[in-house]
């Protein structure tokens, strides 16, 4: 692999001119997600920002991504850090201005990227202007969320719970009346069933568009559409508004009305608690909804069913049967996958599933193999290219995220000591993944000269960018290769999914193929060495990329601990 590479080659990694002509193919696509409060902060006030971004944009461009997701920068009171949005027209200062996010846009371009904004249009921040209207008595506005009287007075109307623990409704005195929150209480949901908030979310989507933005993320969109008011005798309410009944219905219309007009617009719908069966819709290639899906039943593999706060380890059987699911299914649907381990929500891979020891390397090479070999679109997390571990904090100070804040106080309400509420904390909490992006060894791991929001994981000695990019065989230039193999090899973006050896207690083998060629990915899941045999034959394959050196196709091997390689046969 190559450590001495010059600058020219490297902006545009990977990428020809003719390549970047077709951008919009988003099957040959990766998408790099960056939190920018996270990222890097360019004005010294320990908060990322979007010059922080522009300054960074060679590194990105280093590894060969054909759009940047940014999460989302509007005003906002940031207590779901932007998610709660206040104004959707305007910049948070904290962030920068109109003029920074155009010359990020333009500086991308140079690049050959594209930017993909976060819409967050389930809800609301409560000091939106439509909201503080709708508290004020205004009808108009009061149908732009959903207000509801309680059961008997005081009594929620349904038992919903919130994502972020407790009731999903609040009482509003003045009103006598209670509205929804199926997140914080300062994030509203809208009524989509209203046919002047449908309005106004496309011409805030037509906005964006007009600047030059190429695609949209929309945030937990699957829930937009709620079905019946009821009280869910055996769940938490999510069966009542998940996939709700006319959440295809809006799709289409909002397809058709704005982003469908531009064949360069790719969109990712944020799908919670979905459906297989509705994600064929959602992202079928002529449902004319949107053009792929996350889904997050393979993140669930160590939960207890949908319960996040507990302790259970991962159940790698489970894991397997999930994503092979989503790949066949998804294929023989023609519908489209968004293929990811992390994002600002999940704690990083590596000490997720695994190793932060011994095998740190090897490990996260071979959990980024699984992912970039697959059918589907993958998204790599600011950081997860280089490593990077959960955040190892021990005290709720440290903690920011709204989530990990009230399930904290909501374990010991339930009697857990204190230690165990941490324990779970520091498994699950979202801040694991929101750390800041580790630049370099020194202070601050080079994100800010100022006190950063959120801790510097103490490691960036060891894990940072820095080092990484001087260094061939780092976790960093192995993202790069296997980014580069996408668009080189057709197999890799357009083949079919076939898997392979699937009762396999702990290698994790897929098989892809495409007008003739072929490609066999085979990852080893453990420490432990492992035999293994092929199911399909082997001859004549050749080796593409692997977290070992040299590794001859047999039909037989001993694989190494956490091995990983990509093995190619081209058309006869
Ligand atoms: C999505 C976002 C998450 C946010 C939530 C509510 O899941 O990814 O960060 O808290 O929606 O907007």
């Amino acid at each position: 692999m190559v450590s001495n590479w010059n600058k020219e080659e490297i902006i545009c990694a990977g990428k020809s001119a003719e390549m970047r002509s077709k951008m919009a193919d988003y099957k040959k696509s990766v998408v790099y997600q960056i939190y920018p409060k996270s990222f890097y902060d360019s004005n010294h006030d320990g908060l990322g920002d979007l010059r922080g971004v522009i300054e960074k944009l060679d590194y990105i461009g280093e590894l060969g991504v054909d759009y940047i997701w940014l999460t989302p920068f509007f005003v906002s009171p940031q207590n779901d850090n932007g998610y709660d949005v206040e104004d959707y027209y305007r910049i948070d200062p904290r962030y920068g201005t109109m003029d920074d996010l155009e010359e990020l846009i333009r500086g991308a371009d140079r690049r050959g990227i594209c930017l993909m904004l976060d819409m967050v249009f389930n809800h609301t921040s409560s000091r939106h202007e439509w909201f503080q209207k709708a508290l004020a008595g205004d009808e108009k506005y009061k149908n732009y969320y959903i207000f509801r009287k309680g059961k008997g007075g005081k009594e929620a109307p349904t038992n919903w719970e919130s994502k972020f623990g407790g009731s999903a409704w609040e009482y509003v005195p003045e009103m006598d009346e209670f509205y929804l929150h199926l997140f914080d209480v300062s994030q509203p949901d809208l009524n989509w069933d209203n046919e002047e908030v449908r309005e106004e979310i496309r011409k805030i989507l037509l906005f964006w568009m007009e600047k030059g933005v190429k695609g949209f993320r929309f945030d937990v969109v699957n829930l937009i559409s709620k079905g019946e008011f009821a009280d869910d005798m055996d769940g938490d309410g999510r069966k009542y508004y998940t996939d709700g009944p006319n959440i295809h219905r809006y799709l289409k219309e909002l397809n058709e009305l704005t982003f469908g007009r531009d064949a360069e617009i790719v969109t990712v719908g944020e799908m919670s608690s979905t459906s297989m069966e509705n994600c064929f819709q959602y992202a079928g290639e002529d449902s004319g909804e949107l053009s792929m899906v996350f889904n997050f039943h393979h993140l669930k593999v160590d939960f207890m069913g949908d319960e996040k706060w507990v302790l259970v380890p991962a159940d790698f059987m489970k894991l397997k049967k999930i994503l092979f699911s989503w790949q066949e299914g998804m294929e023989e649907h023609h519908a489209w996958n968004a293929v990811f381990w992390c994002n600002h929500d999940q704690p990083r891979v590596v000490s997720r599933f695994g190793s932060e020891g011994k095998y740190w390397k090897e490990s996260a090479k071979m959990l980024a193999t699984v992912i970039h070999g697959m059918r589907g679109t993958p998204y790599i997390y600011q950081g997860e290219e280089l490593g990077m571990t959960n955040a190892g904090f021990t005290h709720i100070s440290q903690y920011r995220d709204v989530e990990s804040l009230n399930h904290f106080r909501i374990l010991q309400e339930k009697g857990l000591t204190e230690g165990d509420a941490y324990r779970i904390l520091q498994i699950h909490s979202r801040d694991n993944g929101r750390t800041p992006m580790q630049w370099e060894e020194g202070a601050n791991g080079g994100f800010t000269d100022a006190v950063p929001w959120i801790e510097v994981n103490g490691n960036c000695k060891e894990i940072n960018a820095a080092q990484q990019r001087m260094d061939g065989d780092s976790i960093f230039h192995y993202y790069r290769e296997l980014v580069r193999l996408r668009k080189k090899y057709d197999v890799i973006s357009y083949g079919s999914f076939q898997a392979l050896d699937e009762e396999n207690p702990s290698v994790l083998a897929y098989r892809r193929t495409h007008e003739g060629q072929e490609l066999v990915v085979i990852c080893n899941f453990y420490e432990k060495e492992m035999d293994w045999k092929s199911p399909v034959s082997l001859q004549g394959f050749q080796r593409l990329l692997g977290n070992y050196e040299e590794r001859e196709a047999k039909d037989e091997m001993k694989l190494k601990p956490y091995e990983a390689v990509i093995l190619w046969k081209k058309a006869e």
